[in-house]
């Protein structure tokens, strides 16, 4: 099956702190991975990377077969927009409305009307059962709404690839439920997605496969089935006990 992302023993450190020391995993198209592991274990560096937010120290990172690795500012545009990104703090702008957030990007990187702008966030927001909320500044938003529009905003060019940094972090059941919806719908739309999160049930929800990072690799990536007998530290991992 075609890899739409690769990792090949990537390896990366801040100052003297090891956090990768040789991590390797694909990313099927169409698939959607989960990219779990300890708080701090190096998740976020890794979407950060496929950005072109970090460098490696060694090894490649492959996006459609091609290596960003040394990719320069602007050819990293084009990779940002194919590749969207949700922040793990949602990362919205304070200063504008939640329209003008959605609305940011299409007037950036697209032509498309006013009107047709329009239209598409107001259905970008009825997706996320926002719909109503367009006027209102982000500061005037609950946490759980603003995961929403952060997800919202995130996926407005309809990217093929989705990185969500722990998008259900913080939020009650139903907002998560209806967060994991959407991420089952973008995937149905044919989208590519690495998903991390701490949220066992919201990563079986939507994954095909998980990947566990330990110890600066992989230490072991499959389905459910695969994974959960996969052995006993894995074991403990997954039912949140002590390590
Ligand atoms: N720019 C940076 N400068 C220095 N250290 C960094 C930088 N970015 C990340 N690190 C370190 O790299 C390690 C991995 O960070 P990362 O944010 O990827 O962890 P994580 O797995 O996403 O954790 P969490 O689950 O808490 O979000 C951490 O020890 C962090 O302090
Ligand atoms: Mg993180």
């Amino acid at each position: 099956m075609d890899a739409v992302v690769q990792f090949k023993n990537f390896a990366k450190s801040f100052d003297e702190k090891v956090v990768h020391e040789d991590v390797s995993f694909e990313v099927r198209r169409g698939e959607c991975l989960g990219l779990l592991g300890g708080s701090g274990s190096g998740k976020s560096v890794i979407l950060r990377t496929l950005v072109g937010l970090e460098k490696p120290d060694s090894g490649s990172v492959l996006v459609e077969d091609q290596d960003i690795s040394n990719f320069s500012e602007t050819e990293l545009l084009e990779i940002r927009k194919k590749i969207a990104y949700v922040f793990q703090n949602g990362a919205l702008f304070d200063s504008m409305t939640v329209f003008d957030n959605l609305a940011y990007a299409l007037r950036e990187h697209t032509k498309l009307s006013e009107a047709e702008i329009r239209d598409r966030v107001l259905r970008g927001l009825d997706d996320f059962g926002l719909k109503g909320n367009e006027d209102l500044y982000p500061a005037s938003l609950s946490g759980g709404m603003q995961k929403r529009v952060g997800v919202a905003r995130s996926i407005i060019l309809q990217p093929k690839v989705v990185l969500y940094d722990e998008p259900t972090a913080g939020l009650d059941p139903y907002n998560t439920r209806r967060i994991c919806e959407m991420v089952l719908r973008l995937k149905e739309r044919g989208a590519t997605a690495i998903f991390v999160t701490h949220d066992m049930p919201a990563a079986f929800s939507v994954c095909d496969r998980i990947a566990i990072l330990k110890e600066g690799r992989i230490h072991t990536i499959g389905t459910r089935e695969e994974i959960e007998n996969f052995d006993p530290w894995v074991s403990r991992f997954i039912q949140g006990e002590e390590l």
